[in-house]
């Protein structure tokens, strides 16, 4: 059937249910069909379509489902290769099929209905037979596709045949990076629709030049003219009529509405327009349609939604579920879209087709800005040279206008889409030109966009991906981008979400923020792909490309989402709620207590959310009050005048401030009081006075062999390897708690934005072989204390560059023991390695010293790029809440500017203060284990911990796609330096802060 928009017959009119009913006919088709499954379409059975066809011996599917999913056929993940030779529009012979097969009955075929049978999407092609007639056949995976069935039905029992094939032409259009699924993956309808009521319609609004009032246009197509009417109702939320007309079904209706609410993804308000056909007065059919009242238009290099240069605070969305592959459901759809509500995101690109329909419905209703793309890539022709090979071939024109066609109608009367986008990654050529004429005339009413229209000629919007803030060579920039663009630019794709990452999102909404023809992004991606298993030992994990022997695969390439594939919330989701926060606080005069607030939003001012300020002594609540949030409309600041509690400051202590927005009211996708967002500011901090110089006249024996020293005090004892310069463990009590001495390290286990960098580090640096050379090692016994002193140079195989360290140690005799490390760069300089991993040491301490306490920045990892949602404070956590599982193992845990931490275990704790601030992280896992584990399964806990404390950690970068370490982030090859104290002090958990703060 010709596309139309996706609808259904409400009633026809008749007054009871079951008049309606037996009016018209609705029924899913989902659930269990019967299958063969055959490695070629012609090896189907002779009668396979046919009503006599024996199928009792065909296995079960459900329906809606990808086979590969059900134990059919092969799983297979690859970026962009094609499985197959490019010699398009073949496909090999070699072609996977299912024969999927059903009956339904019906008790009566109504007159005067067209009986529609609806696939939402089949992967790739299709044919479909019923009662052993052929109807039609169908592509174009990703989208609707109707067939009329109406002469085909008889009044009982009906068999429905559906061959599917896993390649066809349409494959060489459908290669996005994903997971190569096929069969009925959404859901398949049948039902009835009066043959004179409404075929299609298309709603649009305009306002006026004040955006006050708005035309309401409706545009009805009937495949016959009867002489239908069309009673246009509109009415509000409350269910008050606004207008009520009727006007000839041959017309198209315009309507001037006066001041209507308008509709945007902060205020998604919805009109109910009741469209009811009739014809000689007799009611032929109801159909209801949401309304939102919206305009999008371009001005000079600016697009406006109602009249503003909006941003786009977005992520790209697939359809996808980790059990079944891209079958999802209407509630987990909607948990996303509550999911992206609650961290502040207003906008997705379905990338890179269609999504099920009702996720359009959500965004409607929810308020979500949409770009609907086309079901279009063809990318793996990027690799034959000739990536425009069948995107500048005319031949495949129709090909390639149907899919935006298709699109269009099925979806055109959402409010949420404001764009139409072409497809993705498939070059430039004629049948883009094609595309975007079809889209214009069609829809005037939204704008075309496509990242592969490089020059900008047909988009409307100057689209880029993953472009760089800086680099060394001459390709696009961000800076290139504001200053050359003559249309309003977005990052359709931007932030790459694999693993540990992306860093820097703040710097890319800065500028956003400061351009206002720089109109957001979209952050690559919204849900890591990867697919649920079950280990032998039942632990759940999930695999990823090449776990399934399939070849060539993008490994986990896939599994780069904010969304962890059980759904977890990662960091960098977190990171990027703050980032994107609808109200932004500086301090103008901390110490007066002024604060500047800007309303990040488009069109609401900030009086939807209260405001409590909780005022804090290190983890201690002093005082919490609400606070009037200033008149601060849209796009605009505000001033902000706190009273600080009136406190005696502590020596020692930290004060922080925290400013917590919250919803006043219950939204649809968060209960009232929900957080939204939350600036904190240290307003002040107290110096700790200098320690007090206790006499310690506790005795310290001291034993020193040629290569062994070993020091005891009443309760401790320490040891040291002199060859070596090391200490080698503290035992307080008859407990060793410090398994290893501080050792000097820079290596971290890779990240997935590492992956550029590892080869070098390897092959280049040999970072994984570090040596050390001492060079002097001194001791000294005092009164009361221990003292060594090292001197070593820290290189690693074959490299001429090094550190040059210094390090010392002191045992004083009430067990505390002193420790510094000062590096100076030394050696070649010019040959050490551009930024590196981490520099600072790593030690062992007793596995069961694990509730961590830390005053720095939390709870959530962070990083010098990846920064923005951590705050500064103490926090508790236990070393296995601190582990953030990748999917793929690796860097995690990070916290940085701490000043002490405390690793607890009973009512002892092992308190370490640093002379500065530090990062520190603590696991039960070495970086060597992270990083050989390829999934989370592989990682076995060790059974002590495993603690850094750095001077600096590398950013963490986007560089798995896109931009890496920004250089401000980098951690270099320079001089750097750490001291610390370590001491095992009685103190309960909860206690440590007040501790830290005396000692
Ligand atoms: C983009 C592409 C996406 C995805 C991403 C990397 O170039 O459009 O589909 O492949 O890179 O994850
Ligand atoms: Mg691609």
């Amino acid at each position: 059937m010709e596309p139309r928009a996706d609808f259904y017959t409400s009633g026809n009119g008749l007054e009871t249910e079951s008049e309606q009913h037996a009016g018209s006919y609705f029924e899913s088709l989902n659930g269990k069909w019967r299958f063969l499954f055959l490695e070629a379409p012609e090896y189907s059975p002779e009668d396979f379509y046919k009503t006599s066809c024996k199928t009792e011996q065909w296995d079960e599917i459900e329906v809606p489902g990808n086979w590969q999913r059900q134990g059919y056929g092969k799983m297979h993940y690859s970026d962009l290769c094609y499985n197959f030779p490019i010699i398009p529009p073949l496909v090999p012979t070699e072609n996977p099929t299912g024969i999927y097969r059903r009956t339904f009955d019906l008790d009566q075929i109504i007159a005067g209905q067209q009986y529609i049978l609806r696939f939402q999407g089949v992967d790739s092609a299709f044919e479909v037979y019923v009662n052993d007639q052929f109807i039609g056949y169908s592509k174009g995976a990703r989208i609707q596709s109707e067939f009329d069935l109406t002469d085909n039905l008889v009044e009982g029992t009906n068999t429905l045949t559906v061959r599917v094939f896993q390649w066809s032409d349409g494959t060489y259009l459908e290669d996005q990076d994903m997971w190569w699924l096929s069969g009925i993956f959404r859901d398949v309808e049948l039902f009835s629709r009066p043959k004179e009521g409404l075929y299609d319609y298309t709603v649009q609004t305009y306002f006026d030049s004040s955006f006050k009032d708005a035309e309401l246009v409706v545009d009805p197509v009937f495949s016959s003219n009867a002489g239908q009417q069309i009673t246009y109702t509109l009415s509000d939320k409350s269910g008050e009529t606004i207008f009520e007309e009727t006007e000839a079904g041959t017309k198209s209706f315009v309507k001037k509405v006066a001041a209507p609410r308008q509709w945007s993804a902060e205020d998604p308000y919805l009109y109910d327009l009741t469209m009811t056909v009739k014809k000689d007065e007799a009611v032929i059919e109801v159909v209801t349609q949401k309304v939102g009242f919206r305009q999008v238009e371009v001005q000079g290099n600016q697009f406006l939604v109602n009249g503003v240069a909006i941003k786009l605070k977005g992520v790209n969305r697939h359809d996808y579920s980790p059990k079944h592959g891209r079958t999802t459901t209407k509630e987990s759809i909607e948990e996303d879209i509550v999911l992206m509500k609650q961290h502040n995101i207003n906008a997705v690109r379905t990338s890179h087709y269609p999504n099920a329909p009702y996720f359009y419905d959500l965004c409607d209703q929810y308020g979500m800005y949409v770009i609907d793309e086309a079901d279009l890539e063809c990318h793996g022709f990027e690799l034959s040279e000739d990536y425009a090979w069948i995107s500048d071939n005319p031949e495949w024109e129709e090909a390639y206008v149907n899919r935006i066609k298709r699109t269009i109608h099925r979806d055109k009367n959402h409010p949420s889409i404001i764009m139409w986008s072409l497809g993705n990654e498939s070059a430039f050529g004629h049948n883009f030109r094609k595309m975007t004429e079809y889209a214009k005339k069609t829809d005037p009413t939204r704008l075309v966009h496509y990242e592969g229209d490089f020059e900008v000629e047909v988009s409307d919007v100057y689209s880029t991906m993953y472009t760089w803030l800086e680099r060394d060579d001459d390709k696009l920039t961000m800076d290139k981008v504001i200053t050359k663009t003559k249309k309003p630019h977005i990052l359709c794709e931007y932030g790459h979400a694999m693993g540990n990452g992306p860093g820097n999102l703040k710097e890319y909404q800065d500028l956003f923020y400061k351009h206002d023809h720089l109109q957001g992004g979209f952050i690559w991606e919204w849900f890591d792909h990867g697919i649920e298993t079950v280990s032998e030992e039942g632990e759940v994990y999930y695999r990823y490309g090449g776990d399934f022997g399939d070849d060539p695969n993008n490994g986990n390439f896939c599994i780069d989402g904010l969304l962890m594939p059980d759904r977890t919330p990662s960091t960098s989701l977190v990171e990027y709620k703050k980032v994107i926060e609808p109200v932004q606080m500086k301090a103008v005069n901390l110490t007066a207590g002024l604060y500047e607030l800007t309303n990040r939003l488009d069109f609401a001012s900030l009086d939807q959310y209260s405001l409590t300020c909780a005022f804090y002594e290190d983890d201690r609540l002093i005082e919490e009050r609400e606070v009037d949030v200033p008149e601060t409309p849209a796009r605009t600041t505000s001033v902000l005048h706190i009273d600080y509690p009136e406190v005696t400051l502590l020596p020692g202590a930290l004060y922080t401030v925290h400013f917590v927005y919250r919803l006043k009211e219950a939204a649809t996708w968060a209960d009232k009081g929900f957080e939204v967002t939350r600036s904190v500011f240290v307003w002040d901090e107290v110096k700790s006075l200098p320690a007090a110089t206790e006499h310690l006249d506790n005795h310290l024996d001291v034993k020193e062999e040629t290569a062994f020293v070993t020091v005891k005090g009443e309760h401790f004892s320490v040891r040291f390897d002199k060859v070596r310069g090391k200490m080698l463990e503290a035992v307080y009590g008859d407990k060793k708690v410090i398994e290893k001495g501080p050792e000097m390290n820079f290596w971290r286990a890779p990240i997935d934005n590492d992956m550029y960098l590892v080869e070098d580090y390897k092959t280049k640096y040999f970072m994984h072989l570090p040596h050390e050379s001492v060079r002097d090692v001194v001791c000294r016994k005092k009164e009361d204390r221990f003292e060594m002193d090292v001197h070593t140079y820290y290189g690693t195989t074959n490299s001429a560059w090094f550190y040059d360290l210094v390090y010392t140690y002191i045992v004083h005799s009430n067990g505390t023991i002193d420790f510094s490390i000062d590096g100076t760069a030394a050696g070649r300089k010019l040959l050490a390695p551009p930024m590196l991993p981490r520099l600072g040491v790593s030690l062992r301490i007793a596995k069961d010293f694990d509730t961590v306490s830390w005053r720095g920045l939390g709870p959530l990892e962070n990083y010098a790029d990846s920064r923005q949602a951590a705050y500064p404070g103490v926090f508790s956590h236990s070393v296995d809440e601190l582990f953030v599982n990748y999917v793929m193992p690796q860097e995690n845990g990070n916290h940085m500017d701490c000043d002490w931490i405390g690793l607890a275990e009973g009512e002892q704790t092992l308190l370490i203060k640093g002379e500065k601030t530090f990062d520190y992280s603590v696991s039960r896992y070495e970086d060597s284990d992270l990083e050989k584990a390829q999934h989370t399964i592989d990682l076995k806990k060790r059974d002590y911990l495993v603690l850094n404390i750095d001077a600096r950690q590398n950013g963490l970068g986007s560089n798995s796609c896109g931009q890496d370490q920004l250089d401000k982030y980098r951690c270099k090859f320079d001089d750097f330096s750490l001291a610390f104290s370590l001491a095992l002090e009685e103190i309960a958990k909860d206690q440590v802060a007040e501790t830290a703060r005396d000692k």
